[in-house]
């Protein structure tokens, strides 16, 4: 058997080993598919966000949150627990660094509940854990969220997205009574329990 050549580098490569040659062109082709696909990701990305507009999918109405206070749905006579004429419930709320306006609402068991919120600043987050309600408040858009709550109970809500240096602290609270005890009122009357 001859001697290997004492330089490793010029030793012939054992059966079943692929020369760097080959290696180079698969990896620069592999290379080459991964860019692609960075490619079309970033393009149905673009072309979305840009052929919507930018909008929140979920519920694209607009408001305008300069003037929420001057009238409309969103002035503070408006704002709380509203009786439709069907017996739902609709809720409406500002999110507002750092306070949810009003800050405690209430409303009915066994009832359909509609919350119907706003920003007057910047994005602020509504949650109510254990429910189907999580949703973002966007200045210059309505969020709105239906759930209904089987049993009375006191939910608190965190606002869950970061606003300021008082986000911690932005916290309020649904208050669910018992459906029979829940005060009658007017069409044009609204609730809260925030001074409770
Ligand atoms: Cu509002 Cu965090």
């Amino acid at each position: 058997m001859a001697e290997p050549p004492g330089n490793p580098l010029q030793r012939p490569l054992p059966d079943g080993v692929v020369p760097e040659v080959v290696v180079t062109r698969t990896e620069r082709h592999w290379a080459m598919i991964v860019a692609a696909m960075l490619v079309v990701m970033m393009a149905v990305i673009v072309v979305t966000g840009v052929a919507g507009a930018l909008h929140p999918s979920s519920n694209v109405e607009v408001v305008d949150p300069l003037t929420l206070h001057l009238g409309g749905e969103f002035a503070e006579s408006n704002l709380g627990t509203a009786i439709e004429p069907d017996g739902s419930a609709t809720v409406r709320l500002i999110g507002e660094q750092y306070d949810f306006v009003p800050h405690c609402a209430v409303v009915p068991a066994q009832t359909p509940v509609k919350f119907r919120l706003t920003s007057a600043d910047v994005v602020h987050g509504f949650l109510l854990p254990d429910t189907n309600i999580n949703t973002m408040v966007v200045p210059g858009f309505v969020a709105e969220v239906r759930t209904s709550f089987a049993q009375p109970g006191e939910y608190v809500m965190p606002c869950h997205e970061f606003c300021g240096l008082g986000h911690h602290a932005m916290w309020t609270g649904v208050s669910v009574v018992p459906k029979d005890q829940f005060a009658a009122q007017g069409p044009l009357e609204r609730t809260s329990c925030a001074k409770q």
